[in-house]
């Protein structure tokens, strides 16, 4: 591991809005703060945000600064990751932030029913092999309803087709109401499909300005970013849809070449 890392991950360890809870943490015991991130880290009734999949933060940080009355809790795996959102968070003096380094398959262990208003998915990995594993599938959406408020928001903003075209038919089998959808955020394609859209309100646009450092390296080579907005009431019985998806292949092309591969459920 290089210096560098090894200097975040000790510093992460001093950070007071840092909670690490890797799987040898949590698998000896329940979370401390399940359903208490209000009364015990943020000392407030605000409303909690996640970020998951958060990377570097820069939408939990972001989101702090522009809604101080909102609380925001990003999440991710990678130590050095966060350490970037964390460090930030800090300096600023964002009360209203906090950073669990876990993975998101146990996400339900920190949150208990309705301590939580929205979810943010930030350029996701679109998991193209592995259904259980995209954090918009059937599986993840049993999980978050766990602990999202009834008919709670979640946002996907994504450079991926695969990931955009799956969460569609989510989505559409599940009728899941969609508040927006838009397959070109930034209008780079003038076509039919996208005029016919809705227009988006002023304040989804400032929200969506924020570029997040994997959006930017995807703008960079030209990829349209794609965004929607849906909710997930209670009472749904999920279904997990049952189709074949056109893969990304400026993802990983050299490994679906070798496998042959072309389509992923
Ligand atoms: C492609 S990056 C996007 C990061 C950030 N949202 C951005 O847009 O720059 C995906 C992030 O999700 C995290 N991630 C993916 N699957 C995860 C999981 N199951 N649990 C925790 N983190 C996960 C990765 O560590 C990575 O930081």
């Amino acid at each position: 591991m290089s210096k560098g890392k090894l200097e975040k991950f000790a510093a992460l360890e001093t950070f007071k809005n840092v909670f690490q809870c890797p799987f040898s943490v949590i698998s000896q015991g329940a979370f401390d703060m399940k359903g208490k991130w209000r009364e015990q880290y943020f000392h407030n009734d605000n409303p909690i945000v996640l970020e998951l999949g958060c990377g570097k933060g820069e939408y939990t940080v972001g989101l702090a600064c522009k809604y101080p009355e909102i609380n925001f809790i990003g999440v991710d795996i990678k130590g050095a990751r966060i350490y970037t959102g964390a460090k930030q968070a800090l300096e600023q003096e964002l009360d209203n932030v906090a950073f669990l380094r876990t993975s998101i398959e146990f996400i339900d262990r920190f949150f208990a029913k309705d301590e939580v208003q929205e979810i943010w998915l930030t350029f996701s990995d679109p998991q193209m092999k592995n259904v259980h594993k995209r954090l918009t599938s059937t599986f993840f959406m049993n999980r978050y309803k766990q602990f999202l408020v009834d008919g709670g928001i979640v946002h996907l903003k994504t450079d991926s087709n695969f990931l955009f075209t799956y969460t569609t038919y989510m989505v559409s089998s599940n009728n899941l109401p969609v508040l927006y959808r838009t397959e070109d955020l930034y209008g780079n394609e003038h076509n039919e499909k996208v005029e016919a859209e809705e227009k988006i309100d002023d304040k989804t646009l400032e929200i969506l300005s924020i570029h997040t450092y994997y959006e930017k390296q995807w703008i960079e080579r030209g990829l349209n970013i794609k965004y929607m907005k849906f909710t997930l009431p209670h009472n749904v019985s999920l279904i997990e849809p049952n189709i074949e998806i056109e893969l990304d292949e400026y993802r990983s092309y050299k490994r679906f070449k070798r496998s042959g591969l072309e389509k992923s459920k």
